[in-house]
């Protein structure tokens, strides 16, 4: 799923700055060497990251 239109940031980019430490969206188009544009995306993956960060201790435990 593409979550920034403006500079073509999907889920799996979203995950691998979220991976890195990424807490921000605007941490998000730092990790991906962008920079927000019309800013539109910013709440989702904003919401993105913070399902990452309710689903990942599920999926450590898993492996
Ligand atoms: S959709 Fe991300 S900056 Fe425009």
């Amino acid at each position: 799923m593409i979550h920034c239109i403006c500079n073509n940031i999907n889920t799996r980019a979203v995950e691998a700055a979220a991976a890195k430490g990424a807490e921000s969206a605007a941490c998000v188009q730092r990790a991906c060497g962008t920079r927000f544009r019309c800013g539109q995306c910013r709440t989702d993956i904003d919401d993105r990251l913070q399902s990452w960060r309710r689903t990942r201790p599920l999926l450590d435990a898993a492996e």
